[in-house]
């Protein structure tokens, strides 16, 4: 035998040496989900570790991750029920309480980059990212409240939107909405391939923001198609994406690939609250090494090409890494 690959792993220091794919916190975005009450904490019954925090433990919490090298934020607002109705008006009320969390969170540090959401459910009484008339979900009428949420946002200072509605053209037209009102040089990561999936369950439990009726089928893509993804990555970046993002992460590796193989633009995943909670369960029963499981799913995104990761996990990985 001349060739034993066991030589290059009989070592840590050459198991190191020879390690492929390195995570770091550069590569995070760490969701937030914010209250309106500005020093409110309520953890989230089905993601373990995970808080809805009011502005002032935000920044707190900010601070604290910036420390840890996470730079990255992307900030979701709990809605309560009072405030939604069917045209979501509070998305884009520049007076509402997550439009000035935003400002003020981008005062505060002005060096984190600071993503939004720019999707109808948390805001809308129907819970559905897009407006419904007689139950069907509405494209073109939506585009025209996504232009002003995102808008709205952009005013704030923030540095990137994400559009996770799924709506057809959408980045064409929040694009040129910003580019219209002096925001060129806000940039877009669209969520290129959504999928209508069952990991997004504890997100939902965090903003409150199922769908009152029915599902998200019609515009969520279906997780048995691929090649979809294609199409959908193809307008994104015709329509002037900067980021495409793949969304689950762990269920779709093969479309974060695709996309990594066929895009020169940066690709990111979600690593979704379902991921997330799942990971913790088994953990918190001793069923598995938490620690561990964590470390590997991370990897495992970043291997099969995401560049950047959007997980809850950030702080913890960062806790448990600092200094090595
Ligand atoms: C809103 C949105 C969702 C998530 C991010 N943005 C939920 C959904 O589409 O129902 C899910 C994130 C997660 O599960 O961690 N459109």
């Amino acid at each position: 035998m001349n060739i034993r690959p066991r030589r290059n792993r009989k070592s840590e220091a050459v198991r190191r040496m020879v390690e492929e794919t390195k995570v770091t916190t550069d590569d995070f975005i760490f969701p937030l989900f914010l209250l309106e009450g500005a020093n409110d904490k309520v953890e989230v019954d089905s993601m373990p570790g995970i808080y809805r925090l009011g502005l002032e433990k935000i920044l707190k919490e900010i601070e604290a991750c910036l420390k840890l090298g996470i730079n990255a934020f992307d900030v979701f607002p709990v809605v309560p029920e009072h405030y939604k109705d069917k045209a979501a008006t509070k998305s884009f009320d520049p007076n509402f309480f997550y439009q000035k969390a935003l400002k003020r969170i981008k005062s505060e540090f002005p060096e984190a980059a600071i993503m939004t959401d720019v999707a109808l459910d948390p805001y809308n009484s129907d819970g559905h990212d897009g407006l419904v008339k007689n139950g069907e979900i509405l494209n073109d009428e939506t585009l025209e409240v996504l232009g002003k949420m995102a808008l709205a946002q952009a005013e704030t200072g923030i540095d990137i939107i994400g559009p996770s509605d799924m709506m057809d053209g959408r980045v064409a037209y929040i694009r040129e909405v910003l580019d219209d009102n002096g925001f060129k040089n806000v940039s877009i990561m669209s969520y290129t391939a959504k999928y209508a999936s069952a990991f997004y369950g504890p997100f939902r439990d965090a903003l409150d923001s199922a769908p009152k009726k029915g599902d998200k089928k019609t515009y969520q893509m279906n997780p048995a198609n691929q090649r979809e993804a294609l199409i959908e990555a193809d307008l994104d970046v015709e329509e002037g994406a900067d980021f495409l993002m793949v969304k689950p992460a762990l269920a779709y590796l093969d479309v974060i690939k695709l996309l990594k193989d066929n895009y020169a633009q940066p690709i990111a995943a979600y690593n979704v609250s379902g991921e997330y909670a799942m990971l913790k369960a088994a953990g918190m029963k001793g069923w598995l090494d938490y620690d561990r499981a964590m470390m590997e799913t991370l990897l495992s995104i970043k291997r099969a090409g995401a560049d950047v990761i959007l997980t809850y996990h950030a702080k913890e990985f960062a806790l448990l890494t600092k200094g090595k």
